[in-house]
């Protein structure tokens, strides 16, 4: 399928590495305006010159802003009043103990990983709506249904953001904008090898060692190998498009079988 995102301008929030460089990789590539964003400007400069070398075609402007602020998200919106496509794919992890997390924590993951996206959602929905054309696309995480018990904190953002996604698609109703969220499984992002490394040991090549972790460690997981953030890309670039426009108010999977479910 030949995707052409030419003349879309598309936000991917926390893109200076991970999955949110790969959906900015992808998007540009299929010839939308590309803003990548993180919070320190010399990574988000960074991840623009590694885009152009990437994608030599690329239109990509760095905006190094918090957008887990509200000052943030207005600092955005003051550079770029108006967005076909907002991908919020910013996102915070980390394993805590249930009864360890303190309310300002379950307030902290809150703020980050969902008010963030409800503020860019509450910003672009309307110009989008006006111009009757218009992408929302979160990306959320197998762990907003099979929620771990070392981060129900996290997992709880995720449900949310399944939620808000549902909700904001019957608020943009009959307007040609949907709003839909990905439901992304284990990733092949950084960290990750050492963290395998970690638990199966260094001695088996890479390919090896991930299945070893994935059969031991993920066993839900029917592909048995992490997710590659290009195959995630791959999804949120359809969903960017044209050919996906009577899909919207969906949570649909690139989670390699996780969700033991038919459903989402
Ligand atoms: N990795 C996985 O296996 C996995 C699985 C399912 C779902 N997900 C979801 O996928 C998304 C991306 O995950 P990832 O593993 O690629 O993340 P990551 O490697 O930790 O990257 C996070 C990105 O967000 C940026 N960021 C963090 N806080 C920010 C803020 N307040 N304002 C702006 N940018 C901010 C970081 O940029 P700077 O540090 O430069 O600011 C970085 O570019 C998250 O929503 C995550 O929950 C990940």
């Amino acid at each position: 399928m030949h995707i052409d995102l030419s003349g879309r301008t598309a936000l991917v929030s926390g893109s200076t590495q991970g999955i949110g460089l790969a959906i900015a990789e992808r998007l540009a590539d299929c010839g939308a305006h590309v803003v990548v964003n993180g919070r320190d400007p010399g990574r988000t400069d960074a991840a623009a010159r590694d885009l152009r070398s990437r994608v030599p075609a690329a239109e990509v402007t760095p905006v190094a802003a918090d957008l887990a602020t509200a000052a943030g998200a207005t600092e955005l919106a003051q550079r770029f009043p108006a967005l076909d496509v907002v991908v919020n794919n910013l996102g915070i992890f980390g394993a805590r103990p249930a009864l360890e997390i303190d309310d300002a924590e379950w307030l902290r993951y809150f703020e980050v990983n969902v008010l963030s996206a409800v503020r860019l959602i509450r910003t672009y929905l309307p110009g989008m709506m006006a111009r009757r054309w218009g992408r929302v696309i979160s990306i959320a995480s197998d762990s907003a249904v099979v929620v771990p018990e070392e981060m129900i904190h996290y997992g709880m953002t995720k449900t949310a953001l399944l939620s808000v996604t549902r909700g904001f698609a019957k608020a943009a109703r009959g307007s040609g904008v949907t709003v839909n969220s990905v439901i992304a499984g284990p990733t092949h992002t950084a960290g990750v090898e050492s963290f395998v490394a970690e638990l199966v040991g260094d001695e088996l090549p890479w390919d090896e060692a991930q299945r070893e972790f994935m059969r031991t460690h993920r066993p839900l997981s029917l592909i048995e190998r992490l997710i590659e953030p290009a195959e995630i890309a791959n999804l949120v670039a359809y969903l960017a498009s044209d050919a996906a426009s009577a899909t919207t108010g969906g949570a649909l999977r690139v989670d390699g079988g996780y969700v033991d479910s038919i459903l989402p």
